[in-house]
């Protein structure tokens, strides 16, 4: 997502990175880089994070440090991360989605519209397919999916992770969740609504990784001059 990110701030004349912060040096890049961010001294307007949770503590104390407006994309967060995350946001704006992009928040909202006419009579279930080097799963994404799917429930769903020895029927109440890894598939996710003799499918694809890098450069520049506080997709589409 660095990589990208950096091409597609190449064709924003208004916009330029200030430092780079990896554990690994690319020898290609034309800003300054840290492998510790502790050690960065350069002034910027904005962080836009894509890494791992292991580099969300010390991110977080760096903005906090500089009262810097961050965009967190990392997903597979510990809860110790979100607790920071939550806490640190009383004094710096923070945006977090696990899915920067138009097309999933829309289908969130889709999802919301049409689940509680559907939720006692249709079995809910979410496909996930990314590329064979992803390392999380199920993605953020089902997650954010899946979540849309609950909060627009009266009687909230259990998770089905995989059915995998699972000898029960299915449950009106069980919201399975799938995830599938092969090749360098960018990202699709299904959602499925099985009722008595009809389904409706909602299918997001992504056909590049693009997607989420415009998401959080539009995130960056709607991040700038907040109020301290958590912040989504929900509050930049408004
Ligand atoms: N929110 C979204 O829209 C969205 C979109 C794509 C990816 N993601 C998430 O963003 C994260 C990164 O995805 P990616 O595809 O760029 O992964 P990647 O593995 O290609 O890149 C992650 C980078 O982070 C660096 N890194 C890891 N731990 C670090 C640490 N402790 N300190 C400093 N650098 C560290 C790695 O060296 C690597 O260069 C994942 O959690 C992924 O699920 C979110």
């Amino acid at each position: 997502m660095g990589r990208i990110i950096r091409e597609m701030v190449k064709e924003m004349p208004d916009t330029e990175i200030a430092a780079g912060v990896d554990s690994v040096t690319d020898e290609t890049a034309d800003f300054p880089q840290f492998t510790d961010i502790a050690d960065c001294d350069v002034p910027a307007d904005v962080a836009v994070d894509f890494s791992n949770h292991t580099a969300i503590p010390p991110l977080i104390d760096f903005c906090l440090a500089k009262k810097l407006p961050v965009i967190v994309g990392t997903t597979a967060m510990t809860p110790e991360c979100l607790a920071q995350i939550e806490e640190a946001s009383k004094e710096i704006p923070i945006f977090r989605s696990a899915n920067m992009s138009l097309g999933i928040n829309l289908l969130a909202k889709a999802i919301k519209a049409i689940t509680p006419a559907l939720e006692d009579s249709f079995n809910v279930e979410i496909v996930e397919k990314h590329h064979n080097q992803k390392k999380d799963s199920p993605s953020g994404t089902a997650i954010l999916l899946a979540d849309a799917v609950n909060d627009s429930c009266e009687t909230k769903k259990d998770y089905m992770f995989g059915r995998h020895g699972v000898t029960d029927e299915c449950k009106i109440t069980d919201l399975g969740i799938h995830a599938i890894r092969g090749g360098t598939i960018p990202g699709e996710h299904i959602v499925i609504y099985a009722g008595t003799d009809e389904i409706i499918e909602l299918r997001h694809t992504a056909l590049s990784r693009k997607i989420f890098a415009s998401g959080a450069l539009k995130a960056a520049a709607f991040m700038a001059g907040r109020e301290p506080g958590m912040y989504d997709m929900n509050d930049m589409l408004k």
